[in-house]
């Protein structure tokens, strides 16, 4: 007998406590030697010159978007397919979200429609890109347009921690990368928290003036800058975390070839694409069902404890808090991944056991023809 199958899973060990633990007897709870350790192995990790720990993935993104010197009216061209928190940052900006469809089958920014967009628009100003799911974008083309159009390229990285794309770790690939470690992402710190990755040192020292008051490194207040700053316990958690996360990967990924390998021949579902250039590590396992069949099938799986998420219901543009300040948008491939996509259980310890239960599960479900 199979207990719930949770969709995800958080795993802390006892040296994590205990770290903890000392930075709380320390009393040095922010702007200490643990978030430096924790940006500079996180630098390391990922590639890049400099890491700057912020207070979540959305900081992330808008002082990452403020450090390349987006503002108002500026055009930000950002996949339609991705979390709220990609574009919400460039609305923050009165900047404007210029959105691009997703390919079909990765689900990320279709380079295709970037360029063509790109070349309708006026003013254009940056690229963000969202690694979707924990798949690398299509990097390649994307770079070569924003290299041709001379545009920056932001890569959201929230969701695809060391993932690689061509042997390059995201958030290493464009001018400036940004991860979250909210508690249900591939690795976290306890709660929330950020980081924002750049070999370009006038990027990093702008996001940690920006973090910290807007104050540079002599105190003074040299920009308008809020509290965004990452704590010395949550560094503590991040440095655990890291530290395990490659093991956590190769988790994920043996668990997505099981599901592959399984649900191959399952006619009515669509599982991810995987591509020899690049390393997904499976934030989610989203697999395309019947849009008119989706709740039922959620509803099956659920009456066979298997839990499942949406990832996400409509596309970006069609969010009440977008809609209206965007107007009419070309996206129909990601409107339509939007009301297909159901997200199965997806963490490293996934046993064989529950994953042949989910499938089991999933065999059982009858589609209407
Ligand atoms: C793709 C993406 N971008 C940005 C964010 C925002 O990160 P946070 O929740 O840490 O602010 C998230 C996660 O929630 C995300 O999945």
């Amino acid at each position: 007998m199979v207990d719930n199958i949770s969709f995800t899973d958080i795993y802390m060990d006892q040296e994590t406590v205990d770290d903890v633990a000392d930075v709380l007897d320390s009393g040095r709870y922010v702007k200490g030697p643990v978030l430096e350790q924790f940006e500079s192995e996180f630098a390391t990790a990922s590639e890049v010159d400099h890491a700057v720990g912020v207070s979540n993935g959305t900081a992330a993104l808008l002082l990452a978007m403020k450090a390349i010197g987006i503002g108002p009216g500026d055009e930000v061209f950002a996949p339609a397919h991705t979390y709220f928190a990609t574009v919400s940052p460039v609305l923050e900006l009165d900047a404007a979200p210029r959105f691009v469809d997703v390919d079909p089958d990765r689900y990320t920014m279709d380079p295709a429609q970037l360029r063509e967009k790109i070349r309708a628009a006026e003013d254009p100003a940056a690229i963000v890109v969202t690694h979707m799911h924990g798949q690398p974008a299509d990097m390649d083309p994307i770079t070569d347009i924003a290299a041709e159009y001379d545009l920056p390229v932001v890569e959201d990285a929230a969701q695809a921690h060391l993932a690689e794309y061509d042997g390059q770790v995201v958030g290493s690939i464009g001018d400036v990368g940004c991860f979250s470690f909210y508690p249900t992402k591939n690795m976290t710190v306890g709660g929330d928290g950020g980081m924002i990755t750049t070999d370009d040192p006038a990027i990093a020292d702008e996001a940690r003036a920006l973090r910290n008051h807007g104050r540079n490194e002599e105190g003074k207040h040299v920009v308008l800058g809020l509290n965004y700053r990452l704590d010395e316990i949550k560094a503590a958690v991040g440095r655990h975390q890291l530290d395990a996360l490659p093991d956590w990967s190769e988790g994920r990924q043996r668990a997505a070839g099981a599901y592959d390998e399984r649900l191959a021949n399952v006619d009515w579902l669509v599982t991810p694409a995987s591509y020899d250039n690049a390393e997904h590590v499976y934030h989610h396992y989203p697999v395309q069902v019947p849009a008119d069949e989706r709740s039922a099938f959620r509803a099956h799986l659920d009456d066979h404890v298997v839990d499942t998420g949406i990832h996400y219901d409509r596309a970006v543009h069609e969010q009440p808090a977008v809609r209206d300040r965007v107007g009419s948008v070309d996206a129909p491939v990601a409107e339509e991944y939007c009301r297909r996509t159901v997200s199965l259980p997806m963490h490293p310890q996934l046993s064989t056991e529950e994953i042949d239960h989910v499938v089991d599960a999933i065999r059982s479900f009858e589609v209407d023809a």
